[in-house]
């Protein structure tokens, strides 16, 4: 079994809780977010590939502003939640890290809260860039989760396998982003959502972090 096929697995097993989470918050943050991704991305109806997609609340989110959207994922649960809940999707099966569409296929590339968990971020980035047709947009949002080290959820070598999931700063992501060759690469902090997040509290299991958006154009 590789590392990846034990993330699946983690993923899987969690995706009910996981999905349960983010609609008990979806009353409360949907607002917030649609402004975040409104602002991130150029004006609807763009091509829009949210990868590491999960339980598929940033794609309908997307979908709500107008963008045809397609979601990936590799964690069946995480796809079965999703299309359970969210309509106007295109959710599949695929790999974040060499996802299977042909060149200049979208407008956008979306990646909530997936960074930190890609074996290897920098050729994900670079596959992400080769899907996008000239001027498109990449766009991700994630935080520092873990500045206290590696948790129990996976096992100790998937930790080690995972370059971005023990960053006690921003700085890396937005590196792997950099030095992609992406131009006018912009992290922003997240204030509104760290509100919501002081206000309703974290995901099980986290601490209450800054998220940042991190854009850039191909
Ligand atoms: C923390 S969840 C984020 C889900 C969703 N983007 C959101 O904002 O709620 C991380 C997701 O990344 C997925 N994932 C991890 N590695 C992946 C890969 N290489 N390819 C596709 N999905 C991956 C997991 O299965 C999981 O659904």
């Amino acid at each position: 079994m590789t590392a990846q096929d034990s993330i699946n697995d983690y993923w899987t097993g969690r995706a009910p809780s996981y999905a349960e989470y983010q609609l008990q918050r979806l009353p409360h943050d949907t607002a917030a977010w649609s402004s975040i991704w409104a602002e991130a991305l150029p004006a609807a109806p763009l091509d829009v590939l949210d990868v590491g997609t999960g339980s598929g609340q940033v794609a309908s989110i997307l979908a709500g502003l107008g963008h045809r959207v397609t979601g990936i994922d590799l964690s069946e649960g995480m796809l079965e939640q999703a299309r359970a809940t969210v309509k106007d999707v295109d959710f599949r099966i695929g790999d974040a890290v060499a996802p299977n569409f042909p060149e200049a296929s979208f407008d956008a590339v979306t990646a909530r809260y997936v960074m930190w968990t890609l074996r290897d971020p920098e050729s994900a980035v670079r596959h992400w860039i080769r899907l996008l047709r000239p001027g498109g947009t990449i766009a991700v949002v994630d935080s520092t989760w873990f500045p206290h080290g590696p948790q129990d959820f996976y096992e100790p070598e998937i930790w080690q396998a995972l370059p971005l999931a023990q960053a006690t700063s921003i700085a890396p992501t937005a590196a792997v982003l950099e030095q992609s060759g992406l131009t006018d690469v912009r992290v922003t902090p997240l204030t509104s959502i760290y509100e919501l997040d002081q206000k309703y509290g974290v995901a099980p299991g986290h601490e209450l972090q800054t998220q940042y958006l991190i854009t850039g154009r191909a």
